[in-house]
């Protein structure tokens, strides 16, 4: 791997997206490897930060392909001389996978095995890092123990996305045993940070933030005492690099990853948080809660940190304020979308926006 690769040739599917972007803006300003983004652009708002990462790299370093993991020619030809390959293209969240399961399999289970046999047949036995995430645990009731969640807990597939990803999961972890592929699976809970699109249906962090920022009233699903610990992305994308660094050690396991014990909010204590920090009153009202919707999880990371020493670094008030900074500073990509009546042409300058 990291020996025979002077160069490294890393491929991102979902590039494009909240930790696509941040782990390619790494790559792009701590390392010489070439970065090959492979994105359908599906997140909305997600060119922007094609245009933020076109606008610090070398052209010649950065390397754009606007398709599909579904379909798998776009997906071999991409891969063919990958010496890493990060996995983070998904449809990600629960909401939608109720909605359009087929969708969601197809995306989530079927792009993944794209990947995985694109891999295989390059014959470069790529680094793959596959971003799975901690609802293949299931719905875990009120029984968390206090150190959190480890790997030793049984997995228990809930809902359609907690299916499609946990599949995805068990084929790249058996990719490493059945195929000696050097893959890592990072079962992931709340990632948050600067570039994140966040909405109702996923990245809750963030969307409580922009309506505080927007002085938009929230829906609360549940009691809103669940709770989730929170990792910066910034935090995320110093995992992927021990992991990458570490590899003759990580290859082949599967990690929990998150903000873990320390980094812990309820969704009540986030607004109250938002409420300090912002200086402003949240509207908001309670609805029933949502299918699969944990009512506490915290990760324990005990054993990639055993592996790498890598811990988080960052508390969740500081990741709170990235995340208010970051949207200060870039106000404008939240106006909202101009009106455009059917039928009539995209404006030029819209057009301009997507070419690379
Ligand atoms: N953000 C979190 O809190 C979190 C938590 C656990 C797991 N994850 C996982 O991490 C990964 C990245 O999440 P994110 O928060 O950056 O989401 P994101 O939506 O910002 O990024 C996903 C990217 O994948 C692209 N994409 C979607 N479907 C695609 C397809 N069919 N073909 C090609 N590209 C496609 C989207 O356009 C987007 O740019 C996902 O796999 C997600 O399941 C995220």
């Amino acid at each position: 791997m990291k020996a025979s690769s002077p160069i490294r040739s890393i491929l991102i599917f979902g590039g494009a997206g909240f930790v696509g972007s941040n782990w390619a803006h790494h790559l792009l300003t701590n390392t010489n490897a070439q970065v090959h983004i492979f994105d359908n652009l599906s997140r909305g708002k997600v060119r922007h930060n094609l245009q933020w990462l076109h606008k610090m790299a070398e052209s010649t370093r950065l390397r754009v392909t606007i398709a599909d993991v579904r379909d798998a020619n776009a997906v071999n030809q991409a891969a063919a001389t990958a010496t890493e390959i990060y996995h983070f293209a998904a449809q990600v969240a629960v909401t939608t996978s109720l909605d359009d399961p087929r969708s969601d399999f197809e995306v989530n289970a079927g792009g993944t095995l794209n990947i995985l046999e694109a891999a295989r047949r390059s014959g470069n036995r790529p680094f793959i890092l596959f971003t799975s995430t901690n609802k293949v645990y299931g719905h875990l009731g009120t029984q968390v123990g206090s150190d959190g969640v480890s790997e030793s807990q049984p997995l228990d597939f809930y809902s359609p996305y907690g299916c499609s990803k946990g599949t995805a999961d068990q084929y790249v972890h058996d990719y490493a045993r059945t195929f000696g592929i050097p893959t890592v699976v990072f079962r992931m809970s709340c990632i948050a940070g600067p570039r994140q699109f966040g909405n109702e249906d996923q990245g809750w962090v963030a969307h409580f933030a922009y309506s505080a920022l927007q002085r938009k009233a929230l829906s609360i699903y549940g009691d809103g005492h669940q709770i989730r610990d929170v990792l910066a992305v910034q935090d995320l994308v110093r995992a992927f690099a021990a992991a990458y660094d570490n590899c003759e050690k990580t290859a082949g396991h599967v990690y929990n990853i998150g903000g873990g014990k320390a980094n812990t909010i309820s969704l009540l204590d986030l607004i109250a948080m938002l409420e300090r920090v912002l200086r402003v009153r949240l509207k908001y009202r309670f609805r029933p809660a949502r299918v699969g919707d944990q009512p506490i999880y915290v990760t324990d990371f005990t054993k990639f940190t055993q592996h790498t020493g890598w811990a988080p670094q960052k508390d969740v008030r500081t990741i709170v304020q990235d995340i208010c900074n970051w949207y200060e500073q870039n106000a404008s990509l939240f106006a909202p979308a101009p009106f455009v009546l059917p039928g009539a042409k995209p404006q030029p300058d819209l057009l301009r926006e997507i070419a690379f």
